[in-house]
């Protein structure tokens, strides 16, 4: 405790913290060494917070509104249901929730929903009160073209600033929970090391005010953004040293935060951030493991770190929801020929069950990825098969849309023989258009999110596939799931940019698709739409939108959208009082 509020009175100073880059072997004036391999010249130089942030990131921006703000009333005629967007008229006045309900369904009485954010992507303030930087700051300042509109996260959705409001606002649509993510370099500036109280105090009274407003906090403690001195040090991901530096990190936070948040997710779709390896050449620390094999490095650390994480959590407090956030569309076969069902079950392997089949079977890799990551990576021992086995409470998947599978041209063998075939190791192909080469599978986002087509129908399918399959003992949640308006951006007009009838559609039919399989006996416990609001959508900046929520970036100020009361009213209308 002492040794802790000594570290918390260091950080108050962020220029105080400083951090060491590389120790062996150093090289000085006085001990010249003489080597014939350059790899052995490394430095040891001190860099503080603000030496990271000027060496590796350089100039960033700031939004006029940088101290926290007490919301503001939300005028009541923003709370007004939109006029009927695809339903046949009644003659009074708002149609959503008057339409027809189907007596048959219904939502649990304690079935949470609710909207989703990540730090990265909403806050803003990113060199704020000794926060660090991360690889995504490094990644959008720097990296030519990594993001197609050069946008960055420096200002975002001013949520550091704005979160009361952003609550308020939650709350008065009638949502029931916020999740939102930690910024693991803004509590450790590094990575590791020195504890900003700064931030903990932040992430106080973010929680705080979700209590106050009777909104259930989520928390989910890694969305992808890295601290960067973790890359840079040892290679972030790709190191087993991350095993460690993320049970510190998850250690603080559970601390700190047990009492008051229930729900926690210890890392968000770890197939998408584990596929981020290779990193861009040139702005990170080198390594040597080979291209191909560094997401499979990173998703072996990963299930060490997450269960690690699982196992701290669930020591300070017992009764703690704690799971992993996974993600991928359902896997329907394009023909039902016999090299299709095996190409949909290696697509089920190397996507969901790469994370899913340790935690929630056996601890270890399914059947189909294990002839290839043996090759390379060490076997889980018993002890580690253990505990990693049985370390999620939800199957919290982000499930967004579905695709049809088949197997490669050459034949599913064939591939497997040949290391140089585009779609080894997984060999397997997918496409979004039916088999007979015409039809796409269902309405698509906006060109930005190219994986991305409402394809509701299979939702009920999805979900007796996840709870088969896995067998969460807290149930299914949906933990992300939503539409990109397609062209919203071009959208210049407020009164037209708030009427979103896809997105609206897509919530609608996605929740129906949800109160079947319910009926059916899926034990589904909860939703979060993603988006809060429109936000950056990381490597396509702020031009694809998620949000339930348009948020005009230049005043930033917020206004609901139509599928705001869509999503909402689903629930007002199916669930047990
Ligand atoms: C999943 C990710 O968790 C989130 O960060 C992203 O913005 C959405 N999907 C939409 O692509």
């Amino acid at each position: 405790m002492l040794l802790l509020f000594l570290f918390s009175l260091l950080l108050a100073q962020s220029e105080l913290v400083t951090c060491q880059i590389a120790t062996v072997p150093s090289t000085t004036i006085n001990s010249p060494t003489q080597t014939s391999s350059s790899a052995s010249f490394v430095t040891n130089i001190e860099l503080s917070v603000d030496d990271l942030w000027d060496l590796y990131v350089g100039p960033i921006s700031t939004f006029s509104i940088n101290t926290t703000v007490e919301p503001t009333p939300i005028p009541s005629s923003s709370l007004i249901p939109p006029p009927s967007l695809f339903y046949p008229n009644f003659p009074t006045g708002q149609q959503v929730p008057l339409r027809t309900k189907n007596e048959s369904w219904k939502f649990p009485k304690d079935f949470w929903y609710g909207v989703a954010g990540a730090a990265y992507q909403i806050e803003g303030a990113v060199k704020a009160e000794g926060r660090g930087p991360s690889i995504w700051d490094v990644l959008t300042h720097r990296v030519t073209n990594y993001v197609s509109t050069n946008d960055t996260g420096d200002v975002a959705d001013n949520n550091y600033y704005q979160y009361k409001e952003d609550i308020a606002r939650i709350a008065a649509l009638g949502l029931k929970t916020y999740s939102f993510s930690l910024s693991w370099s803004r509590i450790l500036p590094f990575g590791s090391g020195a504890i900003n109280e700064l931030a903990l105090k932040h992430y106080d009274d973010v929680i705080d005010t979700c209590l106050a407003f009777n909104i259930i906090p989520m928390v989910t403690l890694y969305h992808w953004d890295l601290p960067l001195s973790l890359q840079n040090t040892y290679g972030g991901w790709l190191n087993e040293q991350i095993i460690s530096d993320f049970s510190t990190y998850t250690r603080i936070a559970f601390s700190r935060w047990h009492k008051k948040v229930h729900y926690w997710f210890t890392v968000n779709e770890p197939i998408v951030f584990c596929n981020f390896y290779p990193l861009p050449e040139s702005y990170f620390k080198k390594t040597s493991i080979p291209e191909q094999q560094q997401p499979y490095v990173c998703g072996h650390n990963v299930l060490l770190a997450h269960s690690g994480a699982y196992h701290i959590g669930k020591s300070l407090n017992s009764t703690l929801s704690i799971s992993f956030k996974n993600n991928g569309g359902y896997k329907i076969p394009l023909t039902n020929s016999t090299v299709d069902a095996e190409a949909v079950q290696r697509a089920w392997d190397f996507n969901e069950g790469w994370f899913a089949d340790p935690i929630f079977l056996t601890g270890d890799y399914p059947s189909s990825l294990k002839p290839y990551v043996e090759k390379f990576l060490p076997p889980f021992t018993e002890e580690q098969k253990a505990q990693i086995n049985g370390t999620s409470d939800i199957f919290a998947h982000d499930a967004y849309t579905a695709s049809f599978y088949m197997a490669p041209d050459s034949g599913i063998e064939a591939c497997l023989r040949n290391q140089t075939h585009e779609l080894w190791p997984g060999c397997f192909n997918s496409t979004n258009v039916y088999a007979n080469g015409y039809w796409n599978i269902g309405p698509a986002g906006d060109p930005g999110s190219p994986w991305l087509n409402q394809a509701t129908d299979w939702v009920p399918a999805f979900l007796h596939y996840m709870q088969e399959t896995w067998n969460p003992r807290e149930g299914v949640a949906i933990t992300e799931f939503g539409m990109s308006e397609p062209f919203e951006e071009l959208k210049t007009n407020l009164a037209s940019i708030l009427i979103d009838p896809i997105r609206s559609n897509y919530y609608k039919a996605y929740l129906e698709g949800i109160l079947i399989a319910i009926s059916e006996g899926v034990s589904v416990v909860g939703t979060l739409a993603w988006s809060i609001y429109d936000n950056l959508e990381w490597s396509q900046g702020f031009s694809v939108k998620f949000g339930i929520q348009y948020v005009n970036l230049t005043t930033q100020e917020r206004y609901f959208k139509a599928s705001a009361f869509e999503y909402v009213n689903m629930f007002k209308t199916y669930q047990e009082k």
